[in-house]
């Protein structure tokens, strides 16, 4: 409920506004957001490396609704992949990007965002790294899947999210479960109407649960995204038969840094989605609404500086 109505007041402008408002800085934001610029995420992505952890890097922005920005985007990726190779982060797996098709321009026209992935990817192959393409509201799940398989003919190692919460996703993890296909799967972050999507907590850990089944048997890439502890342990169990390496976990900037040491140290593959620019107002949100208590501590801070 609460979850709904966050993601619900994030829409309203007046909201926006006054969120929005607090500066990067702020506590909050700082914790999810690694910084606003190039350099923030490359300093992150060395530091988590140091520790032995793999980072998937996300430059903030999304629903794009010009052509000038989507363009922006591209540019600030194809530094970031540059920047990334310039420092030796890159190569071995150790790093590669995040894309939203929505910040490159799929709601203005799917064939401009499938030519911009695609020069995201090329730069990404150049960079010694790889793209998975995020996924985004279930308004948006066809196009994103007929993208991914648009690109992944010339940049087969392209890696997809599908979200347990949609009730096609079981499907969609078999239609995925070929060799190399990359499929991270998430609960999903978006508000989502009860015809595609289950509403209950239980039902949409059930379901992750059979999409994991049907990835972890498969001859893919499965990255198991959640920080729920019993779906981390499930996901452990049904990996017992795969050797370590074949899949791997992934968690995002931030939250529950302590399990992502602990199972990076026991030889797990373990990758840290980071975040960064200043486009992030969404991204937040998001977050928020999954945990109350990160609410009230934004709230906090805010009222602290009023
Ligand atoms: P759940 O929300 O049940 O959380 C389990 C526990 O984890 C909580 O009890 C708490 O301890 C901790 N936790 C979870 N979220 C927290 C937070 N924000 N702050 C603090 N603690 C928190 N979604 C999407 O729709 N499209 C996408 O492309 C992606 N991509 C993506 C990449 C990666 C690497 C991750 C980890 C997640 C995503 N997501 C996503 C987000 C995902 O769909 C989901 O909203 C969040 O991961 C929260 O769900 P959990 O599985 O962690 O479970």
């Amino acid at each position: 409920m609460l979850r709904s109505a966050i993601l619900a007041a994030s829409r309203n402008p007046r909201v926006k506004a006054l969120v929005a408002g607090a500066p990067l800085s702020g506590a909050v934001v700082r914790r999810f957001v690694s910084g606003e610029a190039v350099e923030d995420a490359v300093r992150t992505t060395r530091a988590l490396q140091q520790t032995g952890l793999r980072v998937s890097l996300d430059h903030l922005g999304e629903d794009t609704r010009d052509a000038g920005q989507a363009e922006s985007t591209v540019k600030a990726y194809l530094l970031l992949l540059d920047r990334l190779a310039g420092a030796g982060l890159t190569g071995g797996g150790r790093s590669e990007v995040s894309v939203k098709l929505t910040a490159v321009g799929q709601s203005l026209d799917a064939g401009l965002a499938l030519d911009n992935a695609r020069t995201i990817c090329e730069a990404a192959r150049a960079a010694d790294s790889t793209v998975t393409l995020d996924m985004e509201d279930h308004t948006t799940t066809d196009a994103t899947l007929s993208a991914l398989t648009a690109l992944r003919r010339d940049f087969p190692d392209t890696g997809a999210v599908l979200q347990s919460y949609l009730h096609r996703t079981e499907a969609d993890c078999r239609d995925l479960v070929g060799a190399g296909s990359r499929v991270r799967l998430c609960k999903g972050a978006y508000r989502e109407p009860a015809p595609v999507a289950y509403q209950s907590a239980a039902d949409v850990d059930r379901s992750y649960v059979r999409c994991l089944r049907v990835l972890m048997a498969g001859e893919g890439y499965p990255m198991v995204a959640t920080h729920d502890p019993r779906l981390v342990a499930i996901a452990g169990a049904l990996a017992r038969h795969r050797p370590q390496g074949s899949y791997e976990y992934q968690m995002l900037f931030g939250v529950r840094t302590r399990e992502q040491q602990r199972l990076a140290e026991a030889g797990e593959t373990v990758r840290v989605y980071v975040p960064y620019g200043d486009e992030w107002y969404g991204y937040l949100m998001r977050r928020l609404a999954e945990r109350p208590a990160n609410l009230v501590f934004f709230l906090r801070a805010l009222a602290s500086r009023s």
